[in-house]
């Protein structure tokens, strides 16, 4: 399986830190020392649909990819205002593609578990070209009135068309249940039957100091074993693409591993961390400046909320 195009839909508005300190009590100063985003992009006129669709046309666009020829639609997303129809059905409309399409909830792990579910379609001759869109508004799950969270976030969509090739080695997705240190809990609607105790429905709830640790330990951890698994050495790589949660946890990974500055690419300081976006936003923005050429070994790591990871070794055809 290989990565033929490459596509990005984000919001208009840019929102800095200033901004965001005049709703909740914060600064620039803490945000950016702390976490390394300067500003992020939040929706506020469109939708997350627009932004999905926008994000496939350029993918489909750089891949030269007819949308009458893509195979199937997986869609990632955490949280939109649809619970049904699938995300991915309704981007699947505005596109006039006719192939089946659904969506998953793997938070930040979104687009690896995408392109692994992908490889296996591909792999087995059942589909050819997929279209995956991670489209992700953690804007509106998060608490506005608490300067925990909201400063770490920004909306975005992103999307990859993937065909038969040989790009990518290994892929190793993992995960550990532990709910209670990053979650969010939607409130159901009424029903008359139900006696239970249903208390507990909340914005973005996170233990950041733990989901810190967990991160860092999980990426070093899932980087030293697949690119072991692929018999390459660590020297062997040449770009590292990671989630983009924030500078701090990139930089431990990063010192972790013993890499150097300019094998981890980052662009959290400009869009915060988009969730199952951030790796697709990313590697289009390599791509674009020409920092990814063909034979390039690449390895991915995403890691977040459940907790769930994953990470891939990847040579750029
Ligand atoms: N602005 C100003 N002060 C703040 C803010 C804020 N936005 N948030 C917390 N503080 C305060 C706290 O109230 C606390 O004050 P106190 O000492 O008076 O009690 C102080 O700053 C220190 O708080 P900590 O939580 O200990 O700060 P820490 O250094 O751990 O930084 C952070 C917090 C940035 C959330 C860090 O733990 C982190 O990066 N965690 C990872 C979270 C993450 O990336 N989540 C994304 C989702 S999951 C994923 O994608 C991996």
């Amino acid at each position: 399986m290989k990565i033929i195009g490459t596509g990005v839909g984000l919001p208009r508005l840019r929102v800095t830190n200033d901004m965001i300190a005049k709703y909740v009590d914060t600064s620039d100063e803490w945000v950016s020392s702390r976490t390394g985003i300067r500003e992020r992009r939040i929706i506020s006129d469109e939708t997350l649909i627009d932004l999905g669709t926008q994000a496939a046309k350029e993918a489909l666009a750089k891949a030269s990819v007819d949308i009458a020829d893509i195979d199937l639609l997986i869609c990632s997303n955490v949280a939109n205002s649809y619970v049904t129809p699938s995300l991915g059905c309704i981007i699947q409309g505005k596109l006039g593609a006719s192939c089946p399409c659904f969506d998953i909830n793997n938070a930040c792990a979104g687009f690896l578990t995408a392109m692994d579910i992908a490889d296996g379609y591909i792999s087995s001759g059942k589909y050819k070209n997929i279209l995956i869109v991670c489209a992700e508004e953690p804007s509106r799950i998060v608490d506005w009135t608490s300067r925990e969270a909201c400063i770490l976030f920004g909306d975005a969509a992103s999307a990859a068309v993937v065909t038969v090739g040989e790009g990518l080695q290994k892929m190793r997705i993992s995960t550990k249940s532990m709910p209670d240190v990053l979650y969010y809990k939607r409130k159901l609607e009424y029903n008359p039957f139900v006696t239970k105790n249903e208390e507990g429905f909340k914005p973005l709830q996170m233990n950041g100091r733990e989901v810190f640790k967990m991160a860092v330990s999980a990426s070093v951890a899932d980087i030293k074993k697949v690119v072991e698994d692929t018999g390459w050495k660590m020297e062997d790589v040449d770009m590292f693409v990671l989630h983009q949660a924030n500078l701090r946890i990139i930089e431990s990974i990063r010192q972790h591993l013993d890499l150097p500055e300019e094998k981890v690419p980052h662009n959290v300081e400009r869009s915060g961390n988009t969730s199952s976006a951030c790796i697709p936003i990313l590697l289009n923005e390599l791509l674009e400046e020409g920092k990814i050429k063909k034979g390039d070994k690449i390895v991915f790591s995403a890691f977040g909320a459940g907790f769930s990871t994953a990470a891939g070794t990847y040579i750029w055809e």
